[in-house]
């Protein structure tokens, strides 16, 4: 019975491996990207001129100090919800309840502080409406998914919880994912900058979802037998 069990549990030990080994990496290029963001933002071009140069056809006049001092408060609220979304998932986070629920809260409240600066941006987007109206669906999403999550956890519904955490959390990547496209789309395949960053926007929504639920399908199936009283509530 024994002897059977363990040959049962190679492959699961095997996926916790790649599990963790992948989470590992997630973190890394979070705060490597954190790094890059504030470096960009705060250091090599705090007053944003290179972004703002290819604001060029906007339909509304633009406050550049006001949109700066906005920005800034996006890119530092952001960067918050990546660290504390991303260390909420590692079980040891998970299983201090009260370290769990403060980095949660903060995690909820920065994605509350990203999306109504995001509401103020949006309107102004590089690529005109069709971004603004991208944009905006995500703040919608991104807070109704953050939102779903912590109605999960108050139900103790430990695995619904962890896979509207999962969708939440992958908007954290919008903005690594839009310069990435919009990288490869500009430089690489010399598209007008607009352009590749209107591929950008939908290109990163398209794929964020996307791989949120790929992730939840490959490593969060096992959750869905957790039980109601293991619950790590926000
Ligand atoms: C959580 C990680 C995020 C980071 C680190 C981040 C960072 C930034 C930065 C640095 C900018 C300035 C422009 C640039 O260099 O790209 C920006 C602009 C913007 N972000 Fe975010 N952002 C994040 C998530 C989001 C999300 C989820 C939304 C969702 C709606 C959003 C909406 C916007 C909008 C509307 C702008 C203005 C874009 C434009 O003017 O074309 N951001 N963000």
């Amino acid at each position: 019975m024994k002897s059977m069990a363990n040959t049962g549990d190679v492959p699961l030990v095997k996926h916790q491996r790649v599990r963790r080994g992948l989470y590992a990496l997630m973190l890394l290029f979070t705060i490597m990207f954190i790094f890059y963001v504030t470096y960009m933002n705060f250091v090599h071009d705090p007053q944003a001129e290179q972004f703002l140069s290819h604001k060029t056809d906007l339909k509304r006049e633009l406050h550049t100090s006001v949109w700066l001092k906005v920005m800034y408060v996006h890119v530092i609220f952001a960067c918050l919800a990546m660290i504390a979304g991303g260390l909420n998932f590692a079980g040891r986070i998970q299983r201090n309840r009260t370290f769990h629920k403060i980095l949660g809260y903060l995690y909820v409240t920065s994605v509350a502080i990203t999306d109504l600066t995001s509401g103020y941006m949006a309107p102004y987007s590089t690529g005109g409406k069709i971004n603004s109206i991208a944009f905006n669906m995500v703040n919608i999403l991104w807070l109704a998914m953050t939102v779903i999550a912590v109605i999960k956890i108050k139900k103790k519904d430990v695995y619904k919880h962890r896979i509207w955490m999962v969708r939440s959390y992958a908007f954290c990547f919008t903005n690594m994912f839009i310069h990435l496209y919009t990288f490869i789309f500009h430089k690489g395949v010399g598209i007008a900058y607009t352009d590749s960053y209107t591929i950008g926007v939908l290109g990163a929504i398209f794929t964020l979802i996307l791989l949120a639920e790929l992730v939840i399908r490959i490593f969060f199936k096992d959750s869905a037998n957790l039980k109601p009283h293991h619950a790590t509530s926000l």
